[in-house]
């Protein structure tokens, strides 16, 4: 099996933290349980984001494979997801409070915070030596269909999460992106000084 940690590790030219550069969202999982209490520290980790009046707008449903819930998950997310994210044993939707409790406003910032909680999440699974897999191809109303979710909520990402598996058990499609390094913008494409000027920083 290839050393996809080493490929995948973030090339970044300044002196990022280890784990953010260690983070990389896999296809292949291994099939192997993700232990209880890791994925207590997990989700506990989420609840330490920040967020608009500490609202908290998350909500995670978590499927242990093998569970109604785990499916359920599974069979909300489109076919080209479900063809890899079937491998991995933990599967998790996020949902966001639309309102806030203190008054019933509208809160603008819920799924903003729910993304900080997943990332938060994210990290703390790279540090437990864990890999997440967010997806935004899933059929919102067959997700909240099946869970019941009540209309103050909306679904915001299913994720996948577990150890990291052999690439060589992917669909073909899959197998080449998985072995590719990763890359992203330089900040001249993403922090300015004003709307149009690249930021001196
Ligand atoms: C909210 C969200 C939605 C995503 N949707 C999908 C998806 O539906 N299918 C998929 O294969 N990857 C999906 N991804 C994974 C991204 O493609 C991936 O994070 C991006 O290419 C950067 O790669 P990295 O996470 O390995 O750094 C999603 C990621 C996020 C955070």
């Amino acid at each position: 099996m290839p050393d996809l940690e080493h490929v995948k590790f973030a090339i970044a030219d300044k002196p990022v933290e280890e784990l953010i550069l260690k983070r990389w969202s896999p296809r292949a999982f291994a099939d192997k349980p993700v232990s209880s209490a890791d994925l207590q520290t997990i989700f506990t980790a989420g609840s330490w984001a920040a967020s608009s009046y500490n609202e908290q707008p998350w909500r995670f449903i978590v499927g242990v494979k093998p569970s109604e819930t785990h499916t359920k998950l599974l069979r909300a997310l489109i076919p080209m997801n479900q063809s890899w994210a079937e491998s991995a044993p933990v599967l998790y939707a996020s949902f966001a409070k639309k309102t806030f409790s203190h008054n019933q406003a509208p809160n603008g910032s819920a799924v903003h915070d729910v993304g900080a909680a997943s990332a938060t999440i994210s990290l703390e699974a790279t540090a437990l030596g864990l890999h997440t897999h967010g997806m935004a191809g899933f059929d919102k109303e067959l997700l909240r269909a099946s869970f019941g979710v009540p209309s103050d909520f909306d679904p915001v990402a299913c994720w996948a999460l577990g150890y990291l598996g052999d690439p060589a058990n992917l669909p073909e499609n899959f197998k080449l992106p998985e072995q590719q390094p990763r890359d992203r913008k330089p900040l001249s494409a993403f922090v300015f000084n004003d709307w149009d000027r690249a930021a001196d920083l």
